[in-house]
């Protein structure tokens, strides 16, 4: 029996709506495959096609691929030609689904597939508590590494640096510089190379990240660059770097604040902590101007929280918000903190914070 306020309207809206979920989350996953798949590559450079030529050009079975532009015709991600049985990949949709383009969103949605596996694990902590630890998730360290190259590291020269004045200019001089929650160490493969006067280093407690790390700064021959497996939050030094920067890495810690505290007292009395992290509010109801709110929420609810409870910590998750990042920031001993957005860039709040 309905409620006299029932409104058939606003339900029949709401299970449209719901459609749409489904029909969305279905074009995440046929993006994702397909970016694995160098369809999108091999399509950017093709003239219309028929599903046959774009299979023999991308060494792929037909009849998966002609499937798979069912969705990505239907969800108006490629133009169909029904005279000629043709497909076409619109260059303007091809920049943001392409490493040649503005932002490849076809390997961002990686992280679909990726996060989807862990969901009976998942089933379980949200029954029980606990949490699930970064090993459970596959292909995690390649898949961050190829969104950290997209979004940090292409950043780090034109829009990053140049947030903290006179910094490149003391990079060219010569600085110590670490990178906390480095991951495969992509910002200090790229600042190494940049400035060869300065030295880098980049903890993280992933033996996978780190083993990435070093190899590709063996590849390069960099002899100004170290990787170590490390806890973030024992770091054990004191007044040795210049420059600590944390890349997407506090609010997944175990222990944010410890980690806080040991990068604290590893920075030099003038030196400058720099980090990026998710955008957001740390009350809900001002997370509705974050476009991309849901998104990091379900980020944060099946891996970023989740992890950290894996190690008994703190789970702040990707939400945990400016308000508190600051707040955090000030307690570990940070006098200055100032808070700043870049243009381009509505996923992060960037942060420097000095002694
Ligand atoms: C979201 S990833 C970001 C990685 C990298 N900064 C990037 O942008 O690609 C967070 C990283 O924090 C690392 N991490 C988590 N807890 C840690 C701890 N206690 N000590 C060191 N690293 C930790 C994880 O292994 C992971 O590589």
């Amino acid at each position: 029996m309905k409620d006299s306020n029932y409104n058939q309207q606003k339900a029949e809206q709401f299970s449209r709506s719901l459609v749409d979920v489904f029909n969305k989350s279905a074009i995440a996953l046929a993006l994702s495959l397909g970016h694995r798949c160098g369809i999108f590559a091999t399509m950017s450079s093709l003239p219309a096609s028929t599903s046959q030529e774009i299979a023999d050009a991308a060494s792929l079975n037909e009849r998966y691929v002609r499937e798979w532009l069912g969705t990505m015709v239907t969800g108006r991600v490629v133009n169909y030609f029904p005279e000629t049985k043709t497909y076409k990949l619109p260059e303007e949709h091809a920049a943001f689904l392409t490493d040649d383009g503005e932002y490849n969103f076809a390997s961002g949605m990686q992280f679909v597939p990726i996060l989807a596996q862990i969901e009976d694990k998942l089933v379980e902590c949200v029954r029980n508590g606990g949490g699930v630890p970064y090993s459970e998730y596959p292909r995690f360290h390649e898949v961050m590494a190829s969104e950290s190259s997209q979004t940090v590291v292409a950043a780090l020269e034109p829009f990053i640096l140049p947030l903290v004045p006179g910094l490149i200019e003391k990079l060219e001089g010569g600085i110590d510089v670490l990178d906390v929650g480095c991951g495969s160490g992509q910002a200090m493969l790229k600042l190494a190379t940049l400035f060869p006067n300065s030295s880098f280093a980049g903890y993280d407690f992933s033996e996978e990240g780190i083993d990435r790390a070093n190899s590709e700064a063996k590849e390069l021959a960099l002899p100004n660059v170290r990787f170590e497996v490390r806890d973030a939050a024992a770091i054990g030094e004191t007044d040795s770097y210049d420059l600590i920067t944390s890349f997407d890495a506090i609010h997944d810690q175990a222990n944010p604040a410890g980690m806080l505290a040991s990068i604290h007292q590893a920075l030099r009395p003038t030196g400058v902590y720099l980090v990026q992290d998710i955008a957001g509010s740390s009350y809900l109801e001002k997370n509705f101007e974050q476009p991309a709110a849901p998104w990091l929420y379900t980020i944060s609810l099946t891996h970023c929280m989740t992890v950290s409870l894996a190690y008994g910590g703190e789970g702040l998750g990707a939400m945990w918000g400016e308000e508190k990042a600051v707040e955090m920031m000030r307690a570990a001993g940070f006098a200055n903190v100032s808070l700043h957005k870049l243009d381009h860039d509505f996923m992060n709040t960037y942060y420097i914070a000095t002694k």
